[in-house]
């Protein structure tokens, strides 16, 4: 019987001499290289450029960031560091505009940094300490909730959920391994996920590591693999979940959803409670993240399109609640999500 412990061997983001030090995502899997950050504009240049990406990665970062932050500020001026700090903060929310688990944490740390008298640091950093445990156990009991819950020989996945794009283990990843630990899937399909191919470089080097079969598909091949039955669940992570269900995640995650509910695979959106989001009513509320052509227009860093040619790349799709079959989160499921549903799930 595989061991779920032995299915979570990376971590992406650590604390270490006073340094955020981050994997650098870019690079993998060719390179397992580690950047040591020791500001926040760093952090934020960090959180922009993809070295962290991943929702709950994203705002455990800027949690760490933050703790950089206030160390300076408290070393410039004693008196002043909250309003010091100030820029350093503005400039972290600027990083990325979709995944709300960013926001979140900076509103926690900002909230704190009201009450603290004396040396901001310890007060921060331990708070920090405490968003990226904390998203880890969430990942962990998702993982319980959300495996129940699954059955079929196989899942298919979208992006990269795992470890490397949350604290550790991972939202819908930590399902997979959950599922996969306790003999409930016996494999893993996962889409490259075209145009930074966070499937084919993150997700299949997780699941390598962990000894979790996995085969990549294009994201093409999705609806052929769905009408053939060997795929019970498609599972998939959320950067904004609106107060009415509607689910902002990696672009192409929508037209996943359709496909399942046209051949009656189930979906399901696993996600921690930070990255709810009351605030937002609903999908069309949501911002998307517009990013550079040139991740269409090239691959590996060399031109492939045509030259002449233009593109269109929103970083993220919003699939409405009436495609979602669950929603999961560290405090329970929500099945077939609307806004009522949410707001008992978030008051409870
Ligand atoms: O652009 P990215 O790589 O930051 O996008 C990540 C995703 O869309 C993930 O599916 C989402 O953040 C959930 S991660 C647990």
């Amino acid at each position: 019987m595989p061991n779920r412990h032995l299915h979570d061997t990376v971590r992406a983001i650590e604390w270490s001499d006073d340094a955020i030090l981050l994997l650098d995502q870019r690079l993998l899997p060719a390179q397992n290289t580690r950047i040591a950050i020791s500001d926040a504009g760093a952090a934020a240049a960090a959180i922009r450029d993809m070295v962290v990406r991943g929702a709950p990665a994203i705002g455990i970062t800027a949690a760490y960031a933050v703790v950089l932050a206030a160390r300076a500020a408290w070393q410039t001026d004693r008196a002043a560091w909250r309003d010091v700090v100030q820029d350093d903060l503005d400039r972290l929310a600027a990083s990325r505009p979709t995944a709300v688990n960013l926001f979140w944490a900076l509103e926690r740390m900002r909230r704190l940094m009201d009450g603290i008298d004396g040396d901001p640091v310890p007060v921060l950093l331990a708070e920090a300490r405490r968003i990226h445990a904390d998203d880890i156990a969430a990942n962990h009991r998702m993982g319980e909730l959300g495996a129940a819950l699954v059955s079929g020989h196989a899942v298919l996945t979208h992006c990269n959920t795992g470890s490397l794009a949350t604290g550790g283990y991972g939202t819908a990843l930590g399902v997979i391994r959950s599922a996969y630990a306790s003999g409930r899937i016996k494999h893993v399909y996962a889409d490259e996920t075209r145009p930074w191919l966070q499937g084919a470089r993150l997700t299949a080097w997780e699941l390598v590591q962990d000894g979790i079969p996995v085969d990549l598909i294009c994201e093409g091949a999705a609806a052929s693999l769905l009408r053939d039955g060997k795929v019970g669940w498609v599972i998939v992570g959320a950067d904004r979940i609106a107060a009415n269900g509607d689910t902002a995640n990696k672009i192409g995650t929508y037209s996943l959803a359709v496909l399942a509910r046209h051949h009656g695979v189930k979906f399901m959106v696993a996600a921690p409670t930070s990255t709810i989001d009351p605030a937002t009513p609903d999908g069309a509320a949501i911002p998307i993240e517009q990013r550079p052509v040139t991740e269409v227009l090239t691959l590996a860093g060399q031109r492939v399109a045509a030259a002449g040619a233009g593109a269109w790349n929103p970083a993220f799709d919003v699939t409405p609640a009436n495609l979602i079959d669950a929603i999961v989160t560290e405090r329970g499921v929500i099945e077939a999500p609307d806004a009522a549903k949410i707001a008992r799930h978030m008051a409870g």
